[in-house]
């Protein structure tokens, strides 16, 4: 399938899946039609807390000879909580999802808070109300322990997730090995044309989570708007012959962005992933560009009490 080559010498497809918010019990049906239909990239953590599920949905991937560990892409991510335990927190998602190394390991958020015991993924709260930060641990410290992890041959590419440009410009500054991936939200009406641009002039690759705005999962939990619903989705859609959520996708891969949609329906896993068969113009693309509303729908503040993107 479709790949980029990252800056560590590896490959990552293009489009892959993102399972947060995926059921346990869903999780084996899913990842192995996943599988079956081509998708070779798994976007995990351990706060979506399946990665158990994940690894029992890989492990019969490989008995069964449906696909080799060396043909998937699988991502993890350190959580906020474990940043002073960064190989403990690595070693016990690749024990969760069976494997013996990582091809991605992500520094979940540039934050570190409370420790609640290695893999327990806790978002501790003070009496205040507002997520307990832990100031002793420095990003910087974080990712020494996350180069550690590329020696010792547990993982193959790091990189930070949910850094903006000035994180980002820091970590080039400390990182010996520098990060291969920065993966932020971004959809069409969440562009970030200038952290994406930042990103790529360094070498860093964009993962676009949240491809899709999050559509209805983050109307429901956030109280978002849907770019799925904007008419001008719903014209392209018709003019391509394809669905929204294709042509959403589409223009994600075309501005060299990593997509990594989630979905819980075995007919949207085909769909999310037929995407290479059309390309969008020039002024379809443009177009697109003029809707930006600069809108972030994943709102993390509403569990942490604190907005750490203010
Ligand atoms: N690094 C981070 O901090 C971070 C944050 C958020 C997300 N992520 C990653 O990014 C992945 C994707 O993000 P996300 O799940 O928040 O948002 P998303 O992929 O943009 O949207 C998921 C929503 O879209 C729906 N959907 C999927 N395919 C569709 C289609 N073809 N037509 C209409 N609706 C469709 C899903 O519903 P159904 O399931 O019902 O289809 C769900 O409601 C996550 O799974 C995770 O791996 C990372």
């Amino acid at each position: 399938m479709a790949a980029i080559t990252l800056n560590s010498g590896f490959k990552m497809p293009l489009v892959g899946l993102g399972v947060w918010r995926m059921d346990g019990k869903d999780v084996k049906n899913l990842l192995i039609n996943a599988i079956k239909i081509g998708y070779r990239h798994f976007d995990c953590a351990a706060e979506y807390k399946n990665e158990a599920e994940v690894g029992e949905a890989l492990a019969e991937a490989f008995q069964t000879g449906l696909v080799k560990r060396e043909d998937l892409f699988i991502t993890s991510k350190l959580w906020n909580s474990d940043h002073g335990h960064v190989l403990e927190a690595c070693k016990d998602s690749m024990k969760k999802l069976r494997l013996d190394y990582l091809d991605l390991y992500l520094v979940h958020f540039p934050i570190a808070t409370r420790h609640t015991g290695v893999g327990s993924c806790g978002s501790v709260k003070g009496v205040d109300g507002v997520l307990d930060i832990d100031t002793t641990i420095s990003l910087e410290t974080t990712w020494q322990a996350m180069e550690e992890l590329v020696s010792k041959g547990l993982v193959r590419s790091i990189g930070i997730s949910n850094f903006d440009i000035f994180l980002t410009r820091d970590c080039l500054a400390y990182s010996k090995v520098k990060p291969a991936v920065n993966q932020i939200e971004t959809h069409p009406y969440f562009q970030r044309d200038c952290l994406v641009k930042f990103c790529q002039k360094h070498g860093i690759f964009i993962t676009a989570h949240t491809p899709l705005g999050g559509a209805v999962a983050n109307t429901e939990m956030f109280g978002s708007k849907s770019c799925l619903d904007d008419p001008v989705f719903k014209d392209l859609a018709e003019k391509y012959k394809k669905t929204v959520a294709q042509v959403v996708l589409r223009w994600g891969i075309q501005r060299n962005t990593v997509v990594i949609p989630k979905t819980s329906k075995p007919n949207r896993l085909e769909e999310n992933f037929k995407v290479f068969d059309f390309e969008l113009s020039k002024e379809d693309m443009d177009q697109i560009k003029s809707i930006d509303r600069k809108y972030r729908t994943n709102q993390p503040a509403i569990f942490w009490g604190i907005d750490l993107y203010a």
